[in-house]
């Protein structure tokens, strides 16, 4: 079998091809389900006659194959293992197959497979092709009928894309139901889903007043966890109409939970397919977070309607003009009805460790790449959270009222059409008057910008002089990078007032929170009549996807983190410092000497919770260390046990040294509220548990009476899941095991809970965390091809246990790669996402680059999935 080779987008060609209407007959049952297609076919005007017709087909069993009902003979058409061609097809046709399918035996859970008794697709991005033979491309819109036939006892809901239209009785048992999706769509958005579900119902009225049906479909013992998510689905609906004037446009819309899914969920048209735990939640089974989560996955998908059914992609290069958009429409809407600045805080914190170590990586790729081997290994942190950064930066740079006329011009013009990102720039820079052109670069390059920044102010004439230096590093494939047009935001924050100081730019003035453009290698801003010297605010609210150092002084951090007007810049000011403290402390641990705690950070943070903060949640997060894995991606060198050491230090002297106003601030906010996931009671729980982990890392007698407290009061999952994971990762087994037994054998009938549990254990910073992951590896609850068990456990404990997954015997990346190779078999996909741990081996010492490397290269040496190959092949490069 030769190599899997790339495919480029400089040679995207139109299909030979296009689809009007698509006609398909599902038989299920579980070993062999049976597949017709009539697909109305029709050459596509831009290509030439004669050129063949493609279909693409993977793991069919082809029964019968007809062309305007004429069944066609071998040799009248091409079979391979990728799909089926013809040539001297009509120019206008109906093409009818018959394949056969096992959903039983697809553990890659890619087109229709089995998740409990339950029969469910996922099509995105090329799964349609394993369901029967297809131009399984988006720029192949049409409108499908889908007539599903099963059991009346087994599946007795039987679920597809539009509207139900037609549905009896069958002989031996068995019944149907036909579905019609008068929207044309493509392939990747058909959904089906089958089996003994129930469901939750609610209504909702649009703004031109189409009534609406909303249904979550669960299995029956979920029925009281789908409150959230109604509830998150209708602010969305509203939310899109009011934002983006954007309304829903069939008369259903089904949510369904399944347990086994590869990721977060799907926007299939009509019929959103989740991962439970991305849509189900309960006060005593879900944590804060994951209700937050469900209510911006929920969004997301929902507002896929538009950005990316309604308007889709051309093909799969274009995959951020639909993530990137929607994930800043999810983020957009999280802010609003959440803390916005809170919400701001966490996606960068994320972005900047996930996203700046991918940029980083041997997989670095442009937010629209230019080739790709498997498109699964596409659904990145790049193309989705940059992807977002960039629209969002677009949306600043022409201001949110032109932005929504930039939006309005694009779903109206390219209603029904898969187009690409200049579709969706140029209506922007049209109704904007700018040139995006320099702008666009941020689509093509790789690689996080990294700006040095220095300020001067001159007493003598009054201005303060700014100069910025951008440059790009190398990424694979790109040696050589071009400037780009960076958006700055800033403030000047005056030393003696405290406050933002009025700006003026060449004669113009700015005001006091502005935005200066950064488009050259190097520039420079001289302010004019500035009164008194400031502290620059650079890059306020993460204004631009960039790395940005600036000489602060420890001082000036304090000073920022006291007076900046920018919440955000505020929070970053913080981070800064205790990076600052942690280098030291990092440097002492590596020579041997004696570790000393900076008294600033001590003061700063007791003036932080002595001041207080309206947010409760912005103060949490204030109070939070950065993670270890923040701290080494600023590092040249990752030293796993030095960080983990200073972290510690820093952590444990802050307890000790604020150990009252801690106490205090935990008391505080302790609350016996009945639970709600608002902003206000997730800030308070947040505060209360921060304090806690403060308290619990010099572990203190009060400290674990505390949290055995809030174990043992099971208020709400938030509070014992934190008080659990405290005692579990304590040095003390004494308070650990009995707590940890008694929350496994309550849970134990909860896969979503038990995934917690892996979890919580893998994640332990104790020696003997590896032998815990490999022990519960066989656990009866847990299962290799279920996503969410390996994400819990193998995902948890190779990407969040930083010093026991690093290990300098190398059995945290032998337990990593022995599940890659099985994986590779199981489900590629998830195989060549949780393998991403090992390809950043070039962060680090020697000795653990060897250890790394040797384990990538024993999968190398496996027979490779071109997902696990991509991958591979890459990181080794
Ligand atoms: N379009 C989905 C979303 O972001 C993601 C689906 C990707 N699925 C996959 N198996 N690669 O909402
Ligand atoms: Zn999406």
């Amino acid at each position: 079998m030769s190599d899997p080779q790339p495919i480029h987008l400089s040679d995207y060609r139109p299909p030979a091809y296009l689809v009007s209407r698509t006609e398909l007959t599902f038989d299920l049952a579980p070993g062999t389900t049976r597949v017709k297609a009539r697909l109305h076919l029709e050459r596509h005007p831009e290509r030439e006659a004669g050129a063949p017709l493609w279909l693409d087909g993977e793991q069919l069993s082809l029964k019968a194959i007809a062309i305007d009902g004429q069944p066609l003979e071998e040799g009248e058409y091409e079979l391979t293992r990728k799909g089926l061609s013809i040539t001297g097809a009509p120019e206008a046709f109906v093409l009818d197959t018959e394949v056969e399918i096992s959903p039983e035996d697809n553990t890659a859970l890619s087109g229709l497979y089995r998740s409990g008794g339950m029969f469910c697709t996922q099509c995105e991005a090329e799964g349609f092709r394993r369901i029967t033979f297809y131009p399984d491309r988006p720029d192949v819109m049409a409108t499908f009928s889908t007539t599903v036939i099963g059991d009346l006892t087994r599946e007795p809901v039987l679920l597809s894309n539009g509207n139900p239209v037609e549905r009896g009785e069958l002989p031996d048992g068995r019944h149907f139901v036909t579905w019609d999706d008068p929207h044309p769509k493509p392939a990747y958005l058909f959904a089906l889903v089958a089996g003994d579900l129930k469901k939750v119902e609610d209504r909702f009225t649009t703004m031109s007043g189409r009534d609406v049906t909303l249904q979550i479909w669960v299995e029956e013992e979920n029925l009281d966890k789908t409150d959230h998510a109604m509830g998150s689905l209708k602010r969305a609906m509203r939310w899109d109409e009011e934002a983006y004037g954007r309304e829903y446009d069939l008369d259903l819309f089904m949510i369904v939970a399944v347990n086994d899914f590869n990721m977060g969920a799907m926007e299939n048209k009509g019929l959103n397919i989740f991962n439970s735990a991305a849509v189900l939640t309960h006060p005593n089974t879900a944590t804060d977070a994951a209700f937050q989560r469900v209510e911006g996955i929920v969004a997301h998908e929902y507002f896929h309607n538009w950005s990316g059914n309604r308007v889709t992609c051309r093909d799969w290069f274009q995959l951020s003009l639909k993530e990137g958009f929607t994930v800043f429409r999810d983020q957009s809407f999280s802010a609003e009805v959440n803390s916005a600045p809170v919400k701001r805080i966490e996606e960068v914190s994320f972005f900047r460790t996930a996203q700046f170590a991918e940029d980083a990586g041997p997989t670095a790729h442009p937010i629209r790449p230019d080739s790709y081997i498997e498109i699964g290994n596409f659904y990145t942190l790049t193309i989705y959270e940059k992807g977002a950064e960039v629209v969002r930066m677009l949306s600043n740079l022409v201001g949110p009222e032109t932005f929504r006329k930039g939006s309005d011009l694009y779903f109206s013009r390219f209603d029904g059409q898969a187009v690409t990102i200049e579709d969706f720039v140029d209506c922007m820079a049209e109704v904007s008057g700018q040139d995006l052109e320099q702008f666009m670069r941020w689509y093509s390059q790789a690689g996080t910008p990294e700006i040095d920044a220095f300020g001067e102010y001159d007493y003598a004439n009054s201005r303060y002089r700014l100069i910025l230096r951008q440059r790009t590093p190398a990424t694979p494939g790109q040696p050589e990078k071009q400037a780009l047009h960076i958006p700055i935001r800033l403030g000047l924050v005056g030393t003696k007032s405290g406050r933002d100081l009025s700006m003026t730019l060449d004669g113009e003035s700015l005001g006091r929170d502005a935005v200066i453009h950064l488009r050259e290698d190097e520039q420079e801003f001289i302010f004019t009549d500035i009164e008194e010297a400031p502290v620059p605010s650079l890059l306020r609210g993460f204004s631009a996807p960039v790395k940005l150092s600036f000489p602060y002084s420890r001082e000036d951090l304090a000073f920022l983190m006291a007076h900046d007007s920018d919440g955000f810049n505020r929070w970053d000011a913080g981070q800064r410092l205790t990076l600052l403290a942690l280098d030291d402390l990092i440097a002492a641990h590596r020579n041997g000497v004696e570790k000393v705690m900076d008294t600033r950070l001590v003061e700063a943070f007791r003036a932080l919770i002595e001041e207080g903060n309206d947010d409760k949640a912005v103060l949490a997060e204030m109070l939070q260390l950065p993670s270890e894995a923040y701290i080494a991606e600023q590092q040249p060198l990752v030293d796993v046990d030095a960080i983990h050491a200073a972290r510690t230090f820093i952590q444990q002297s802050l307890a000790q040294e604020l150990r009252d106003e801690l106490l205090a601030l935990y008391r505080d906010n302790q609350s016996d509220a009945a639970y709600a996931p608002t902003p206000e009671q997730i800030g308070q729980r947040a505060l209360k548990n921060v304090a806690l982990s403060y308290l619990m890392s010099i572990e203190d007698e009060v400290a674990i009476e505390l949290a055995q407290a809030q174990f043992e009061a099971d208020h709400n999952m938030t509070d014992v899941r934190q008080a659990l994971t405290l005692l579990v990762h304590s040095s003390r087994s004494d308070i650990a095991d009995p707590a940890l037994k008694a929350f496994g054998r309550k849970w134990s009938h909860d896969p979503l809970v038990m995934d917690q549990w892996f979890s919580l254990q893998v994640t332990r910073p104790q020696a003997d965390a590896l032998d815990r992951a490999r022990y519960l590896m066989e656990h009866p609850a847990f299962s290799l091809k279920n996503p969410n068990k390996v994400r819990a456990l193998i995902g948890a404990f190779a990407g969040q246990n930083r010093v026991n997954f690093h290990r300098l015997d190398g059995e945290g990346y032998r337990l990593l790669a022995d599940v890659v190779i099985e994986l590779n078999r199981l489900n590629p996909e998830i195989a060549a996402r949780i393998i991403t741990p090992l390809t950043r081996w070039q962060r680090f010492d020697e000795a653990r680059q060897a250890l790394m490397r040797a384990e990538l290269e024993r999968i190398r040496g496996e027979e490779l999935s071109p997902n696990v190959y991509e991958i591979v092949e890459k990181a080794l490069a």
